[in-house]
């Protein structure tokens, strides 16, 4: 045999090898049960940032936390001229309304701040219905969040303050 003829085997054994693993890799994504709606939603509150104020201690702990504690609300007040706000738990809140009235009232629905609801008024329609679908997945979970405290008034949990906005 010529040196060649090995390299040239050693490559078809190689290409074939890594044809297998393309195959295997499909298989594998292929017999997952996985909803793909709910993988989206996973990666669209990810990149969304859903989880750093309305799951408990995500920002502190670099956001990481448990899959089932996440999106539960959050007892840390943010507090400013509009008062003391909670994030509330997300995943009482999505089993309150329907998908269809997510889909309807997400595209136009304003909160205080520091709620983004921007960033969820400009989620397009897939991206909404996966951000519903996987929150539902999650399951209810926790306890509501504390009651919005009007400017003022004391709030009764550590909170955040925010300054009034420079003059
Ligand atoms: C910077 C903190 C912060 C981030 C980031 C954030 N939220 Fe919020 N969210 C809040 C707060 C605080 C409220 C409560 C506002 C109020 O009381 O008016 C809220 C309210 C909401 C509500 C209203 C629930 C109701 O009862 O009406 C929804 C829905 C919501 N957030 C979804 C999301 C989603 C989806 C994301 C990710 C795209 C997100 N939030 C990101 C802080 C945040």
């Amino acid at each position: 045999m010529q040196p060649g003829t090995v390299r040239v085997l050693g490559m078809v054994v190689l290409g074939a090898a890594g044809m297998l693993g393309v195959v295997q890799a499909y298989a594998a994504t292929g017999s997952s049960k996985e909803d793909p709606w709910i993988e989206r939603g996973r990666y669209v509150v990810m990149i969304g940032g859903c989880n750093d104020c309305h799951t408990p201690g995500f920002a502190e702990h670099g956001g990481k936390a448990k899959e089932a504690d996440l999106l539960t609300g959050d007892s840390l007040g943010w507090r400013g001229p509009w008062g003391t706000t909670y994030p509330p738990n997300l995943r009482l809140y999505f089993q309150t309304i329907t998908e269809k009235e997510w889909l309807k009232g997400a595209k136009k629905f304003m909160a205080r701040p520091p709620m983004p609801f921007w960033a969820v008024n400009h989620m397009g329609k897939g991206d909404l219905r996966a951000v519903y679908r996987y929150v539902r997945s999650l399951g209810p979970s926790g306890h509501p969040a504390p009651e919005f405290v009007p400017p003022g008034q004391d709030p009764k949990t550590p909170y955040v303050q925010f300054p009034a906005p420079p003059k």
